[in-house]
């Protein structure tokens, strides 16, 4: 999101679509999305100043979605990643080649107490094609998986749409979110709450998101 008005404007939807807290995972993705810790813990305090100031009662905090890399692999090294709730740390996968050290970098994360969550499951091609059974070693290894809900509506494609639904049926899935980077994406949002595999999953008892308002 561009500007802060913007980011009030879709909190404030989202605080009216009944949602009390919202952790917002910003990308680091070197490169790309150039974000840290210098950028995203001032940007969380600037928007719960604004969000305070709107009088509207919503929780805010944040972490990161983490671009598998090198230096993704060096912040494990070095301890030094952003988590949220219980040593969460959200982490993608590039989209069409899975690296090699996956499983290493998951291990590591486990030993150093961190509890980590991969990214829209449904969205690389190389557990799409081949089925969920590619996803087990990481579940075996205690990774969680979080549904990025607008991939139930079509929002990225039918085939995603359809392994997303395969994840929700085979109980796979742990938690929920999704990419909010402008209004766009907030009414496909919107669109995709409605979804019926959206309240299966609700209704499932398995998602942890809301551990987190308990804490
Ligand atoms: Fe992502």
């Amino acid at each position: 999101m561009s500007t802060a008005d913007e980011s009030l404007d879709i909190l404030t939807g989202l605080y009216h679509l009944g949602y009390k807290k919202i952790i917002t995972t910003p990308h680091i993705y070197n490169g790309v999305y150039n974000n840290s810790y210098d950028t995203i813990l001032p940007g969380l305090e600037r928007m719960k100043t604004v969000i305070k100031q709107s009088g509207i009662k919503l929780e805010l905090e944040a972490a990161a979605e983490y671009y598998f890399d090198e230096y993704f692999l060096s912040y494990i090294e070095n301890e030094t990643l952003l988590t949220f709730g219980d040593r969460y740390v959200l982490f993608e996968l590039p989209a069409m080649s899975k690296p090699q050290q996956v499983e290493d970098a998951v291990f590591e994360m486990t030993l150093k107490g961190y509890k980590p969550i991969l990214a829209h499951p449904e969205r690389y091609s190389y557990y799409l094609e081949p089925g969920f059974e590619s996803l087990e070693k990481l579940k075996s290894m205690g990774v969680l998986f979080q549904l990025n809900v607008l991939s139930l509506a079509g929002f990225y494609s039918p085939k995603v749409q359809k392994f997303a639904h395969q994840l929700i049926k085979n109980n796979w899935i742990d938690w929920v979110g999704s990419d909010m980077h402008n209004h766009r994406y907030f009414e496909a949002f919107n669109n995709a709450i409605q979804n019926k595999y959206y309240e299966k999953l609700c209704s499932s008892g398995q998602l942890l998101n809301n551990t987190l308002t308990e804490l």
